[in-house]
């Protein structure tokens, strides 16, 4: 039992590329302190899924739209005991948690933003529309940060954070692709790596 690796649930909506990025780092052997057991998706046509049925890591669908806000984290939070999940990383999950699912997680959630937090982040700042508000704005250093998540959208601490240039001619769509490349894709198994190391060193203790 002391032995065994910290259980990790990703919280996915869509395409996935973050959780490819922790499936190739698991299998590289850089994510040796923590195991992925559980994929669980809101959406059931997210590809993230067939991802991680290819890893051969077990999934799970809750449709949030079919259930509601309040029974769909009654389940999540069922599902996630069931696996004996320690923790839980979002990874392009596109719902906001109840302050009762995230003090129930308390530093025990991850999730990765695509901007370099404070800046573009809270309730309106997922996905594209990130990466149109940081060009819209003008600036000219964006990036990516892992946080853990408590009760404010995108406020919980910083775990790690990396700059990303953006150039005179950058799309969102473009702009998008460099960040998850050049930060997400790096930031996200290295705190998955760190977290789950200071989780097995704690329960050691
Ligand atoms: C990623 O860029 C992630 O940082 C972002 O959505 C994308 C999901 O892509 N998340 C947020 O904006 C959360 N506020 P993926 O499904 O390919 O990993």
């Amino acid at each position: 039992m002391l032995n065994e690796r910290i259980r990790i649930a990703v919280l996915v909506s869509g395409g996935g590329t973050n959780l490819q990025a922790l499936i190739d780092a698991q299998a590289a052997g850089k994510l040796k302190s923590g195991k992925l057991a559980l994929v669980l998706s809101n959406n059931p046509g997210a590809y993230a899924l067939e991802r991680a049925k290819l890893a051969g890591i077990p999934t799970a669908v809750i449709d949030k739209k079919k259930c509601g806000a309040e029974v769909f984290e009654d389940r999540l939070i069922a599902a996630l005991q069931e696996n004996g999940i320690d923790l839980i990383i979002l990874a392009g999950f596109m719902c906001i948690l109840s302050k009762r699912f995230t003090d129930l997680f308390r530093r025990r959630i991850l999730n990765v933003h695509p901007s370099l937090i404070p800046s573009f982040c809270g309730e309106g700042f997922y996905g594209l529309r990130v990466h149109e508000a940081a060009l819209e704005r003008g600036v000219k250093v964006t990036g990516a940060t892992v946080h853990f998540v408590n009760e404010i959208p995108d406020g919980g601490e910083i775990i790690l954070q990396k700059s990303v240039r953006i150039f005179q001619n950058d799309t969102p769509e473009r702009l998008q692709k460099r960040v998850m490349r050049q930060a997400e894709w790096k930031l996200l198994p290295a705190a998955a790596e760190k977290i789950s190391k200071e989780l097995l060193e704690e329960r050691k203790a």
